[in-house]
Parts: C-alpha cells; structure tokens; sequence
C-alpha cells in the first residue's frame, strides 16, 4: 500500500546545471546574498556567469526543485587534482530550515567521491553560524584558513576529508580484492609479461641510470589513492613514472657497489611466489621443504658439516646480524635470560678495518655499543693484520674484556680482499672465539675451482653468510646464513609460544620451525628464485660467470696498468677495481676533485655506473662486478671514457 506521508511530499528534484539555469542560479543567490551581506561581496560579479567563474573545469552545479520551483543551488569548484571546493550554497530565504541545503550539500559529496576526491573544502563566514552548523554536522571540520583566498570573501575554512572507506552496511556490499573479470585480468597480465621481457631484452639499449624526472619525482608524492583507478590505470604510472628511473643494476654497465643483475628466471620465480604466496613459517608445505633444500645445496657447497642449519633472510647486513646474534647468544652464558652486562667486562668483537658496517650497525643492535666492535689494522693487501690481531686480543683480555667473536671477510666491500680464514680460524681455536665470517660476495667464490684455494678455511668457520642476490645473480632480496651448529642456532631464537604449537600432523607440523632461527615468524618464498634458477641453469654455469666475472676484473686491472693515463688504487684479489684518471705533476687533491667529476658524468650520462670509495686518503672509481651481462668490450670502453673525460676535464 502506497505510503499517505510519501504520497503528501513535494516532488524534490535536484538538477545538474544547464544554461537556462543561469538566471536561477542567480537569483537564488542573490537573494541569499541580499539576506546575509550588509556589504555587497566582492564577488557578486561571480553569479553572472557560472559557467565561467564558478565551475571551471571539472566542477558542477546542483540545483533542488520543489514541485519545478528553485529552491536551493550548490557549487562544486575543482580546486586541485585530490581536492573540490564547495563554492557556493544558497537557499532561497523562503525555503530556509527544510533540509535542502543538507541535501544538495551531501549531493556534492557524493560528486567529489565518484571522482576521486580526498578532500572538499569550504571558504566561508563565520556570521554564517547555521550553515556553519550544517558543515559540522555533515563531518566538515575547521581548518585553518588558506593564504590565498581567492576572493577575500571568507573568514573560516571547513576541509571534509573524504579518505575514509566506504562502510560495508549489508553482505551485499561485501567486496573482495578479486578482479570482477579475470579474462580482463589475465589480458592485462599477458601485456606486463610482454612489456616485461621486451624491457629485459632490450637493457643493453638503454642508458644505464636514468634519475627520476622533476614529473616522476611529483607523481611519486601525490598523496595516497582512497579511490582505486584500476590495475590498468596503476601499470600505465608504474611505466610511465616508476620503471624508467631506477638505478640501472640490471644494465651491463652497472658496477656500483655490489648490486646484483637479477637472472630473467628469477623475475618469473618471484611471479609464481607471489601467486602462491605462502608464509614460508613453521608449516607443513613445499615451500618450507624448498628453502632445506637449498639451504642444504649450500651447505655443502661452503664445506659445512651435516647438522649445520641455514636460515634465508632479506640480505647480508640482516644475515650479519642473525650470526652475531648466535654468536653471542652462544658464547656468553645466560645472555638471553639477563642480556648484556657490560660490567663483567666489555663483550668484544674484532674484525678488520675493512669490515662492512653492517657488522658495525650488528654490534650496535645487540646492545654491546659501537666501542665493542674492535677493528684491527690491515696490511698492504687490505686484509686484517693477523699480528695487530694478536696484540689486541691480549690487550683486550688483560683489560678486563670478553672477547667472543672475530669476523673475518671473505671478499672486503672496498676491495674484494679476503682475511687469511684459515689462520683466523686456528686463532679462535686457540682463544677460543666464534668465527664468522661475512662473504656477503666473496663466500659465493667457493662455486669457482679457481677461487676455492683462496676461501680455504671458510669450512672451519662457526657462521658464514652470504648474498644470493649479489654473486648469484639472483633478483633482490636473498642471502643466507649458515650456522655450523644447528643446536646453538635453535637455542639463539626459539620462542615457542602456545599459538605457534606444532601438532604431529596437519598444517602445523613443519620439518623445521624457521621461526626458531631468526627474528622473521612470517616470511616470503625466496628459495624458490634460487631453487629454480639453479634447476634452470644447474651450479656449473653459476661458477663460470663467477670465473668470467673475476677474469674481467683482472682484464680491467691489466687494461688500467697498461695505460698512462690510469692508475690502479689497490690489488684486485677478487672482482672488485679501483682506479683513478691521472696525470703527470697534478696534486692528490686535483686528482680527487677530477675523479670525482669523471663518475658523475660517467653516472649522469648513462654510460656507465661505477661507484667510489677512499683508498689510502685517494678518491677512487670503484668497479665491483657481479654482472653476468657484462662483457670484456664494456670494460673496455669504461677504460676509454675514463681516459677522455679526464682529458677533457684536465684540459678545462
Ligand atoms: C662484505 C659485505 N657485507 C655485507 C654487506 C651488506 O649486504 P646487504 O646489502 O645485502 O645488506 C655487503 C654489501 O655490499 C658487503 O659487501
């Protein structure tokens, strides 16, 4: 039965602007002008011609019709990618204190919503107390008024900010993050799939760095997107502000600290992952059966005992921090109960000046303090002085310290240098101290016969960790830490609460609770990059690009040797080069200042991206090569533009 009450309503239209609305728009506001202003607004031209003055791109009119009469008129103004201004709001004198104005206000919300909007804003007068009162109540808040008000005509500011979702009210309006078409979703996947190994093809034609436009650098800082655009519309951003500008790692000619070049397989691996996305924690699945594996591949490949356990983490500064911790744990007694105690004396750690800080920052986590972290000269070749060593640690014990660990670098960040392992590791028996050692790269050297004798030692170590994502090509993040007692891993970090019970069957009854070896519970499937990239390509061809890489290295150092115009700044045991310009009669300093201005434009021009350090107080170019797209001619050609820059920069 039709509703009486229904039936005895006036009829409510609410229009959109035409232009045979104009005299109505303006007659209604006039005669709410004519009401509140006992001075004539400085805008009162505005109401002539909406079109023009008040909606300018993008914005709308409403106007409510009672039984075809205006009563009420709104105006939204775009003020701004994220944001409108509500402009204009009049009801007619007559037709006050009914609802209208409360109705075409929130038809304007509406309107800011379906486009996007973040924010609608109100520049207003306070001797507009009821709708003042109206604003509040519909959620607009006071805010602070803006400097450049555009028509002086207001003394308030009411903002609504329109970011909070949408309450679900009823099952129907349920939502899901699944797309409504997955023909539409597998479409636009088939197309990032092209675009993505057409730009993996094509590297080696495009500039190495490309730096973030002054557009790119603006896009990136739009406040966040309430309101979805689409995968579609957020793939078009990423190519257009996100993909072009990044550093270059996986150029051939980037050589820049030790940044991996990512194997193509590896992309795809991260792909199935991520659709898999498993929490490889303490469960029952595949996933947790193929990081063992791969942890035990590398067991053996860096010539730990069986019973040695593994953890795969985000990177070498966390894998560092995982094995100090062990360490720690291991050889203080009572450590996880009461923590540090620095007045039994001072809990040490030593390593070589050229240690990487990440071990710097470890040590500093674990609440020892920087001053615990003793760090022993080296020698000529950069590797830790293993006399220096000695005296310290007798220095160190006589003064009251605990020495508990030495970190031994196999492959040092600055050069590549490797710490005589072998004879550290008979030090810590001796003193009874951990071994660790950090190979964030060079430990990776073991998969290469020609590198195996100098890593001789790493065997012996407590800990060892190392990079995937740097000398085994693998897309970032993935690096392992190993640890040669399995038990005295377990015992640094298990905490095994009720809730992360395992059961003897079902979900959580895992071959081993990962949660137990390090800090992360839930993690991501980064075994599975590596798991296939080596079933893909099997060990033997990881080891030669390891070769190719190091005799690349020895080809740039020849090549640098060779030629006047170029120095070598340190030996090159390894993969990594250090090198400067030079020329006859100039200072250290003008050489510095030369150097330096040659890897910009080496940077800035795309051609190539080495890095830099400081040997011996001397600025130096800085190649660290764990590219498998390199080639013998792309050094040689860094050789040459090294060459001319400095000539030409000499020469200005
Ligand atoms: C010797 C060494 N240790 C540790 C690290 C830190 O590794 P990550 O950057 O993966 O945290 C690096 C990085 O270059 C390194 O060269």
């Amino acid at each position: 039965m039709p509703n009486p009450n229904a039936l005895s309503q006036p009829a409510v239209v609410i229009e959109t602007y035409r232009d045979e609305h104009q005299p109505i728009f303006a007659a209604l506001n006039l005669a709410w002008i004519e009401k509140y202003f006992a001075v004539e607004p400085p805008d009162r031209q505005q109401l002539s011609d909406p079109r023009r003055h008040i909606v300018a791109p993008g914005g709308e009119i409403f106007t409510l019709f009672e039984d075809g009469t205006p009563k009420a008129t709104v105006a939204m103004l775009k003020d701004g990618a994220r944001s409108f201004e509500l402009a204009k709001m009049a009801v007619a004198p007559s037709a006050q204190g009914r609802g209208y104005g409360k109705r075409l206000v929130q038809r304007a919300i509406e309107f800011a919503r379906e486009r996007g909007a973040q924010r609608i804003l109100i520049r207003s007068n306070t001797t507009l107390r009821s709708a003042i009162a109206l604003y509040r109540k519909l959620g607009f808040a006071i805010t602070r008024l803006g400097t450049d008000d555009k028509f002086q005509r207001a003394d308030i500011q009411l903002e609504l900010d329109l970011r909070q979702p949408a309450r679900v009210v009823d099952a129907a309006a349920e939502t899901t993050l699944d797309p409504q078409d997955w023909g539409d979703f597998r479409a636009l996947a088939h197309r990032m799939v092209d675009d993505t190994v057409d730009y993996l093809a094509s590297v080696r034609q495009r500039p190495t760095w490309v730096a973030p436009t002054a557009e790119a650098r603006e896009h990136l800082q739009a406040p966040a997107p309430w309101q979805g655009q689409g995968a579609q519309q957020a793939y078009e951003e990423f190519l257009g502000f996100v993909r072009p500008y990044t550093t270059g790692n996986i150029s051939p000619r980037f050589w820049g600290w030790v940044q991996g070049s990512g194997a193509p397989v590896g992309v795809l691996a991260d792909f199935l992952a991520a659709a898999m996305n498993p929490n490889a924690a303490d469960f029952d699945h595949a996933p947790a059966l193929v990081e063992l594996q791969v942890v035990d591949w590398f067991r053996e490949i860096m010539g730990f005992p069986h019973g040695s356990s593994g953890l795969l983490v985000s990177g070498g500064s966390a894998a560092n921090l995982t094995a100090l911790t062990v360490a720690r744990n291991t050889q203080i007694e009572g450590m996880r109960e009461r923590g540090v105690d620095n007045e039994r004396g001072r809990l040490t750690v030593y390593a070589s000046q050229e240690v990487h800080s990440s071990l710097r920052k470890a040590v500093e986590v674990l609440g020892l303090g920087e001053a615990s972290l003793r760090l022993i000269r080296t020698t000529d070749d950069y590797t830790i002085d293993l006399e220096a060593l000695r005296r310290t640690l007798a220095h160190d014990r006589a003064h009251g310290m605990r020495p508990f660990c030495i970190v031994a670098t196999a492959g040092t960040v600055n050069t590549g240098a490797i710490d005589p392992l072998a004879a550290l590791a008979d030090v810590c028996e001796r003193e009874r101290l951990w071994l660790h050692v950090d190979g964030a790269f060079g430990a990776l050297g073991m998969l290469a016969p020609s590198l195996r004798p100098e890593l001789r030692g790493l065997e012996r170590a407590h800990s060892v960790i190392f990079d995937f994502h740097k000398w085994l090509y693998a897309p970032y993040e993935a690096a392992c830490v190993l640890v040669r007692s399995g038990e005295a891993h377990r015992n640094a970090f298990s905490v095994t609460p009720a809730y992360l019970q395992q059961l003897a069957a079902g979900v959580a009854n895992a071959p081993l609770r990962f949660s137990e070896y390090g800090v992360q519970l839930s993690r991501g499937f980064r075994a599975l990059k590596i798991w296939m990239a080596l079933k893909a390509d099997g060990l033997e061809k990881y080891a030669q690009l390891i070769e190719q890489n190091v005799a690349q290295a020895r080809h740039l150092a020849a090549r640098v040797e060779r030629t006047a115009q170029l120095e070598l700044l340190a030996p090159v045991p390894l993969n990594v080069v250090n090198f400067r310009y030079r020329r006859e009669g100039a200072s250290d300093a003008q050489l510095d200042e030369i150097n330096r201005r040659i890897l910009v434009q080496l940077q800035e021009s795309g051609f190539a991206v080495p890095s830099s350090t400081v040997l011996k107080g001397r600025f130096s170019i800085r190649c660290a090569i764990v590219n498998h797209r390199s080639t013998r001619a792309d050094f040689d050609a860094l050789a040459d533009e090294v060459v001319r820059l400095g000539e030409r920069l000499a020469a200005a």
